[in-house]
């Protein structure tokens, strides 16, 4: 107790942010490193073939970053983009959230460092561990916040350089990543823009996508002499369990998330699920009855699975294509290594 309210003074009311505002996407921008990676080439280190690849996959090509492209390298372009689009200056952004977890530094964050880069002064700055539903993670912590009025706008970046921590001779992952940045700038809106964030995770399934082993048990194991480039902690995946998992468990969901926005497939014009296996998202175009004129993402096919940042950069080529239009009505849904998940409807900028 204080001093004063011990005196039996009454406690002053705390003064706080305003609470009645809405939120919305204002800019969306994507960032693909230069260098095309063919089915062929992975192929040279796997036991696979292009056309195994693209049946199971449907990935035909995917880009990898340059060795000394960082995640804050790639992410910066993606943000200046986004930030161009939204029509703000980056004084005017009070957030900084970089999902990742492809970043090579236990600490500390990447986001400070973005934000020093794109001339961001002062911001809170932190990076979000939520592997493929990390950019929803974002949007949906950005959007209350701008919300709640603890901020006006936030730059939210889904970033990954997967080549870092890929076993390129693991016939289960190879063939599935890529490296790329996606941003999206989060701010007040005169009506809503971004739905209820319906979203979880399911720490039983922990281990299905993984890094191999901890950087203490390679700490180990480089003491003991025994370390080689086969104990670089890469990440594995089984493959076949978080399929079944995505296709099964996720469409309930996108359509939780759907029912908290007031909205139904029809009233969809685009859909973007996170780009992990074209396959799956065929599947739950079919389970969640979209309409036949909802524009599907489909990056995958040229991009692979770039994890936090594929939701935006599929976002930003569809605006770009003039496949998506401004102000139209998005679902997307992202899920992912915990294994963890968020779907939203939102309107895109
Ligand atoms: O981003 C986070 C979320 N991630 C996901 O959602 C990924 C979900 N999983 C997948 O996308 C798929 O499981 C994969 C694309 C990774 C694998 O496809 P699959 O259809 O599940 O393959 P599978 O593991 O069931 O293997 C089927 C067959 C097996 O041969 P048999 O036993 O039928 O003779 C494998 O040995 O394909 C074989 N196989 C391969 N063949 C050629 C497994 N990997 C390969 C390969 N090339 N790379």
């Amino acid at each position: 107790m204080s001093p004063a309210s011990q005196a039996g003074q009454p406690r002053p009311a705390l003064t706080t942010t305003e609470t009645t505002r809405h939120a919305r996407i204002h800019g969306i921008g994507g960032y693909r490193p230069e260098r095309v990676v063919t089915n062929e080439e992975i192929c040279q280190r796997i036991d696979s073939s292009d056309e195994w690849i693209r049946q199971r996959s449907g990935i035909i090509e995917r880009r990898l970053a340059r060795p000394d492209e960082s995640v804050i390298d790639m992410s910066e372009p993606a943000a200046r983009d986004a930030i161009e689009m939204a029509g703000i200056r980056p004084e005017q952004i009070g957030l900084v959230l970089m999902a990742t977890v492809t970043h090579p530094y236990q600490t500390p964050a990447a986001a400070p460092l973005l934000a020093l880069r794109l001339g961001i002064p002062d911001p809170a700055a932190l990076d979000i561990s939520a592997a493929c539903a990390g950019y929803c993670y974002g949007i949906s912590m950005a959007t209350d916040m701008v919300r709640a009025g603890t901020v006006d706008y936030a730059l939210v970046v889904g970033v990954e350089k997967l080549s870092d921590f890929t076993d390129f001779t693991d016939r289960g992952t190879a063939f599935i990543f890529g490296d790329g940045a996606g941003a999206a700038v989060v701010g007040p809106a005169e009506e809503p823009g971004v739905g209820p964030t319906v979203w979880g995770s399911d720490g039983e399934n922990w281990d299905k996508i993984v890094q191999r082993e901890s950087w203490t048990d390679l700490r180990d194991t480089l003491a003991d002499g025994s370390a080689g480039e086969d104990r670089w902690p890469a990440f594995s995946m089984q493959g076949q369990a978080v399929f079944r998992w995505a296709v099964y468990s996720m469409a309930p969901v996108a359509r939780k998330a759907m029912a908290a926005a007031g909205v139904t497939a029809e009233d969809l014009d685009v859909f973007i699920p996170h780009q992990a296996n074209m396959r799956i998202t065929d599947a739950m175009v079919k389970e969640l009855k979209l309409p036949a004129d909802v524009a599907v993402a489909r990056d995958i096919a040229e991009t692979g699975n770039t994890s936090a940042a594929s939701i935006p950069l599929a976002a930003a080529r569809m605006l770009a294509s003039g496949e998506a239009r401004s102000g139209d009505l998005a679902l997307q849904f992202g899920f992912g290594a915990g294994l963890v998940y968020a779907a939203q409807v939102v309107v895109l900028p």
